[in-house]
């Protein structure tokens, strides 16, 4: 019987591929360590971010190969370990912040914050570590749907002053009503907006993160095209319901964030249907399958849907997302689906951008 050995098991590793990088995960140099003691073999893979959506597919198959190749093997162990890539924009604006993600619509009430409020937990319940910017100017809605009631500390060292995140649910979390006055309608001009952003992007002490979400307010007029020049973002996730003015609302943000050479990490339809509780009805109350279709017609990913549930509702009420309160429900099971094809997304494009060396420029100033 031939020997198990390490480079016996590496051989077969070359042929594992990363469905969505189509490359074999030893030229993608995920192959971190591999230990053979007699018999026994123990690899580590590491992803590109720890909310892989294929990361149970890809242990499977190292699984397969390793017992075709090497039938010797005793036990054969796969730990699935992770380093986020890190997007390519400028080393001086948030250092330590690998990506950036913008939540936005063209047409309001549609869902943005819910999305980004969820999306931002699920990622950190995977294992991420994440911060969430509510940078809706007209109404900022991200404390509430989180419960946050207290305000960011402020270090005042004179010359520099920095906003500490207030940390809920596992989320670093600012607010632009944090920097607001009182509570009431602000009226902000297109500047005024982006200052606030670039105290967001400055000012603020995130630390390391894989992830920082932005909530931006609805609509594509100046204050969004601003915003958006303003952050150096990695992707946008575009938030439409299935009918038809919303989706010609959110092709007009679609087409903002290509004006800004920002890429679209796709598009999530909220609020696709409706299933009576009593009677397991389901009600396609917007229209039906418009997200898919607008992401068709755009060409760029579709990430998912969710439906109505007045669970999702109240979660955003009482400020506990449902990825936190309803751990188990079907909604939740979709709202992680979705945050790992973001992740997945989000890693395309960066290794995508990585390999055309292309690195791209905010226009912070
Ligand atoms: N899938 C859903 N099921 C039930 N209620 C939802 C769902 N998505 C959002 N809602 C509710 O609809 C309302 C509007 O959602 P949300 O505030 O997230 O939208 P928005 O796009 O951020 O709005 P705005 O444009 O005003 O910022 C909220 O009360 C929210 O709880
Ligand atoms: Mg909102």
């Amino acid at each position: 019987m031939a020997n198990v050995t390490e480079d016996r098991v590496r051989d077969a590793l070359r042929g594992v591929e990363d469905p969505e990088l189509k490359k074999d995960l030893v030229t993608l140099n995920m192959i971190k360590k591999i230990d053979v003691q007699g018999d026994d073999v123990s690899v580590l893979v590491e992803l590109t971010t720890p909310a892989c959506p294929l990361k149970n597919k890809i242990q499977n198959d190292c699984v397969a190969a390793i017992k075709n190749a090497v039938p010797e093997a005793k036990t054969i162990d796969v730990e699935m370990g992770a380093k986020t890539v890190a997007s390519d924009k400028p080393k001086d604006v948030l250092p330590g912040v690998k990506n950036t993600i913008a939540v936005a619509s063209g047409k309001g009430g549609v869902g943005k914050s819910t999305i980004s409020a969820n999306l931002a937990v699920a990622l950190a319940q995977e294992g991420a570590s994440v911060g969430l910017v509510d940078a809706d100017i007209y109404g900022p809605s991200i404390p509430q749907m989180l419960g946050v009631s207290e305000k960011p500390k402020v270090i005042d060292l004179g010359e520099k002053v920095t906003l500490v995140p207030v940390e809920k649910h596992g989320l670093k979390i600012m607010s632009i009503g944090f920097l607001m006055k009182e509570a009431g309608p602000v009226i902000w001009r297109g500047p005024m907006a982006a200052g606030a952003i670039k105290q967001f992007l400055t000012d603020v002490e995130w630390g390391e993160l894989d992830y920082l979400v932005f909530d931006l307010p609805p609509g594509t007029g100046d204050i969004q095209l601003t915003l958006c020049q303003t952050i150096p973002l990695t992707g946008a996730v575009i938030v439409t319901t299935p009918q038809d003015v919303s989706l010609a609302d959110a092709r007009k943000a679609l087409q903002m964030f290509q004006k800004v050479n920002a890429p679209i990490v796709g598009v999530v339809e909220n609020m696709s249907y409706f299933i009576a509780p009593d009677t397991g009805v389901r009600y396609n109350i917007f229209g039906e399958g418009g997200g898919s279709k607008l992401a068709e017609e755009m060409s760029v990913p579709f990430l998912g849907g969710l439906p109505i549930d007045p669970r999702i509702r109240a979660g955003g009420d009482v400020g506990e997302p449902m990825a936190i309160g309803m751990a188990d429900a079907e909604e939740t099971r979709m709202i992680r689906e979705l945050a790992r094809n973001v992740a997945g997304n989000l890693s395309k494009i960066n290794l995508g951008a990585k390999e055309k060396q292309e690195p791209r420029r905010a226009t912070i100033a």
